[in-house]
């Protein structure tokens, strides 16, 4: 595995691959790989599986297993863009409100692992993983990380002394929420993005010449896109697709950490770049795996 020594910031040059695996990981299997590696990390799933990828080119790799332990078997400088989506650390605060989460099904912030941490605790993991990232991703490769509205400011804090530039913070408007207690306060509509480039106040921005707004209005996930499954925050498609065409291109590699149903792998199908998605959850990543494969 290439790493990168402290300090040093990727080229750009690096080819497009996937990147990484292990001698192990690189045996041929059908479906997912049964043998399960140990993997230290948030605990939620104890071993690490590769589901292995059946399209002809190789371009796409999702694996089962904590996110930390996976990006650290990466190569430095191989990816262009991480577009993710991870736990936004509402488990606690929302427990603490009384707030009876497992009765909102079908918005609840992801029901795994960092989600659950305390404040100290969740803010090490985002400050390991952004020494993950900056290490992963070339030079001028961007994070867009979707986050909750009121931990902002600690992820960019805590990107910025990794070498990350911050450029953007914005907003997703679902334009069909669930209105729960729409009498007693205002009905949460919007999920809020920061985007960060590495290394460089510039990074791949494919706005041809269109002025691009740092809000995006769709509607919250159609049927039809969960007919492999139901992931509680499934983001919409369209959504994911704007990010990866604007944010990289074709033959690039991007990488989704926290992947959940793998839609940012089924935008990077569908528009011609490279994957590496990964879940803490066999579940999700099956969905993921029939989305994307089947
Ligand atoms: C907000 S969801 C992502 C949803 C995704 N954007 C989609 O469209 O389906 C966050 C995901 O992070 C996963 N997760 C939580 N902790 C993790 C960890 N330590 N390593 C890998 N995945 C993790 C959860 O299982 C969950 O599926």
């Amino acid at each position: 595995m290439k790493k990168k020594s402290e300090n040093q910031k990727c080229g750009e040059g690096s080819a497009a691959r996937l990147v990484g695996r292990s001698p192990r990981d690189r045996r041929s299997t059908e479906g997912y790989e049964s043998s399960c590696v140990a993997s230290g990390g948030a605990g939620a799933v104890a071993c690490v599986k590769e589901i292995e990828p059946n399209d002809e080119s190789k371009t796409i790799s999702l694996r089962c297993g904590d996110s930390l332990s996976i990006l650290s078997e990466l190569d430095d400088c191989s990816a262009s863009l991480i577009l993710t989506d991870p736990p936004y650390n509402l488990g606690l605060f929302m427990k603490k409100r009384g707030t009876n989460i497992g009765k909102l099904r079908a918005n609840h912030f992801a029901a795994a692992s960092w989600d659950f941490l305390g404040f100290e605790e969740w803010s090490e993991k985002m400050d390991l993983f952004f020494a993950q990232a900056a290490r992963i991703l070339k030079r001028r490769g961007a994070v867009l990380m979707f986050m909750s509205i009121i931990k902002l400011e600690t992820i960019k804090q805590i990107a910025e002394k990794h070498g990350f530039y911050y450029k953007t913070i914005g907003i997703w408007h679902k334009t069909n929420p669930m209105p729960r207690n729409m009498n007693l306060h205002f009905v949460n509509s919007t999920e809020s993005w920061i985007y960060l480039v590495n290394g460089a106040t510039t990074g791949t921005f494919n706005n041809n010449g269109k002025i691009i707004h740092d809000f995006y209005e769709t509607a919250a996930v159609r049927g039809v896109e969960r007919k492999c499954g139901v992931h509680p925050t499934q983001k919409p498609l369209v959504l994911m697709e704007h990010f990866v065409s604007l944010l990289s291109n074709e033959g690039d590699i991007v990488v989704d950490p926290f992947m959940g149903s793998g839609t940012t792998g089924v935008a990077c199908k569908k528009l011609g770049r490279g994957f590496i998605g990964i879940d803490v959850s066999p579940e999700y990543c099956e969905i993921a795996r029939r989305r994307i494969f089947e």
